[in-house]
């Protein structure tokens, strides 16, 4: 079998490229590191190839997105594995730089996921201007029915560790709290995507460089109950949710617990259902305009 180990990367369609490429490469400090013949801008936050990726569109938002595994099999076979469980995929070869194999097909929702074992490395690294963060710390996606969404991603490997409701269901690849997450909402997109920074210090950092960049913190920083990450979110030049954050839970499959917290107010934190106003901030601050 495969193992979907990370959230590699997130395509996303856009009316204004100089705009977005402005955005990723001056704001949030990606590298850019090609734009292929189509027009699209490859960008990276890491080693790898890319991370995000922009595309020239008549419309603007949430493309897809390409998540990593490890397996001892080909493609070839991975693609049979899908078979097995019901995901109907396809192998494609070369289609794009940096992920010389993608594995291809659409989720409940028609959201289009790529499955990738090798990722090329980006020349460029790490810049050392702009918000520069670790990785891109998750996805969280508008969909008809949450649980529907993790049972899909259960099939794939993802282990569910929280809630909030019925409504909003959190999964994770790895040891962070989540890397996919989904919300119920009757329209359809993304619903924000979230980069992870070093440390709070890094965070409030961030808030001025937003600040003089003239961009407008939507909600926060305060910390979330589930995964208790301290976050904050704005808008891109496209209007998708970004959240910045520091201080996410880590996940112990080994214990189906969360490791251990000053903050916790379960003793040990373990996945579990949460009310929806015990879940939004630990610090009271209020929620306007982000899970709008
Ligand atoms: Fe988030």
């Amino acid at each position: 079998m495969f193992h979907v180990f990370r959230l590699g990367y997130v395509e996303f369609n856009t009316r204004d490229i100089e705009a977005l490429k402005r955005y990723y490469t001056e704001v949030m400090g990606f590298s850019l590191v090609e734009e292929d013949a189509d027009g699209r801008v490859y960008l990276s936050s890491s080693t790898d190839h890319h991370n995000i990726v922009l595309v020239p569109s008549t419309l603007s938002g949430f493309a897809r997105f390409g998540l990593q595994y490890q397996s001892d099999f080909s493609a070839k076979d991975v693609v049979k594995q899908l078979a097995e469980i019901d995901i109907k995929a396809e192998l494609k070869t070369d289609t794009k730089p940096g992920v010389p194999e993608v594995i291809g097909f659409s989720d409940p929702d028609g959201y289009e996921v790529q499955l990738f074992s090798e990722m090329g490395t980006a020349a460029s690294g790490f810049k050392h201007v702009g918000i520069i963060p670790n990785k891109i710390g998750h996805l969280s996606l508008r969909v008809e029915s949450a649980k529907r969404s993790v049972q899909f991603y259960e099939k794939l490997g993802f282990i569910n560790t929280d809630w909030i409701e019925e409504f909003f269901g959190f999964t994770t690849c790895n040891t962070d709290h989540h890397v996919l997450n989904f919300c119920a909402s009757p329209r359809k997109g993304l619903h924000h995507l979230a980069f992870e920074l070093r440390n709070y210090s890094h965070l409030a950092h961030c808030m001025d460089y937003l600040g003089k960049h003239q961009i407008p913190i939507l909600w926060g920083p305060s910390r979330h109950g589930a995964g208790h990450n301290i976050a904050t979110y704005h808008y891109d030049p496209d209007e998708n949710m970004i959240e910045l954050f520091t201080d996410g839970d880590k996940y112990v499959k080994e214990l189906d617990s969360f490791e251990p917290r000053p903050w916790h107010r379960d003793n040990p934190q373990k996945p579990k259902v949460w009310k929806t106003e015990d879940c939004i901030s630990q610090w009271g601050t209020s929620f306007e305009k982000a899970l709008v």
